[in-house]
């Protein structure tokens, strides 16, 4: 799991997360919710190592990580997938898959097949080149190279973000997936209403303060939620 406390972080000398308390366990969708310019994006990119904090301690299943560099994050098993769709367009889609993979070569059979189940165009289209794939599919397969890479904590910002509406459960229902191997998720999502069905916990950030955190399914109403956004 991740463990965050008292977490200060921003740009240079401007402060822009402030006493972030937050909690993603193993086996969980943590949701990470909050109007344009929150620092939602602030935040994961501090928990990956590419922004250094300030103040406060972020470990991982007992690991202090504060303020490693981005490849420790991932020596450490955290992983970061990025807003807009971070694959490597010359590769093929086999090959992007493969910079995932590690480790046990029937573990990796295994995820493989159940990728290919969620997203079969994937597998109509292991030899074509990531560029060829449309922005939803570029997104799939960044998705499974995280997967096959099996991190325990899998931070994702804004899986939705150009994606065609009748793609994002398919997409959201992949990260609940993961959570059956025990990788604790955070996720941002801008869709309230889509992502609470998917997440057990939320977090909603407003101005780089954590202004509300409980169960998603006692904060089901995504309107209430917007109000929060608007009011202050
Ligand atoms: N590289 C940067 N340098 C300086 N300030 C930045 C940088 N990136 C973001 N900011 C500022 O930090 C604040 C938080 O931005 P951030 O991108 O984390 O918000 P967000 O919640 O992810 O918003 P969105 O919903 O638009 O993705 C904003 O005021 C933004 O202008
Ligand atoms: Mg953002």
């Amino acid at each position: 799991m991740l463990e965050v406390k008292n977490l200060e972080a921003g740009y240079g000398k401007v402060p822009i997360l402030r006493d972030i308390n937050l909690i993603a366990p193993a086996g969980e969708v943590t949701l990470v919710l909050g109007p344009n310019g929150a620092g939602k994006s602030t935040l994961l990119r501090t928990l990956a190592g590419f922004n250094k904090p300030t103040v406060g301690t972020v470990m991982a299943n007992g690991r202090n990580i504060t303020g490693l560099a981005p490849e420790k994050m991932v020596a450490n098993g955290l992983r970061l997938i990025l807003d807009g769709h971070r694959v490597f367009p010359r590769l093929t889609v086999r090959e992007n898959i493969r910079l995932g993979t590690r480790g046990d070569a029937a573990e990796t059979e295994k995820h493989l097949k159940e990728i290919y189940e969620v997203f079969p165009i994937l597998h109509e289209k292991l030899d074509h080149r990531a560029s060829s794939l449309s922005g939803g599919q570029q997104q799939m397969l960044a998705l499974a190279q995280a997967f096959v890479a099996r991190p325990e904590i899998l931070l994702v910002d804004e899986p939705s973000l150009g994606i065609a509406e009748m793609l994002i459960p398919t997409i959201l229902d992949f990260l609940r997936r993961w959570t059956r191997l025990g990788t604790a998720v955070l996720l941002v999502e801008q869709r309230i209403d889509i992502a609470l069905r998917y997440a057990d916990s939320v977090y909603v950030l407003r101005g780089g303060e954590i202004i509300l955190n409980g169960p998603a399914a006692e904060l089901a109403d995504g309107d209430a939620i917007e109000r929060l956004y608007m009011d202050g």
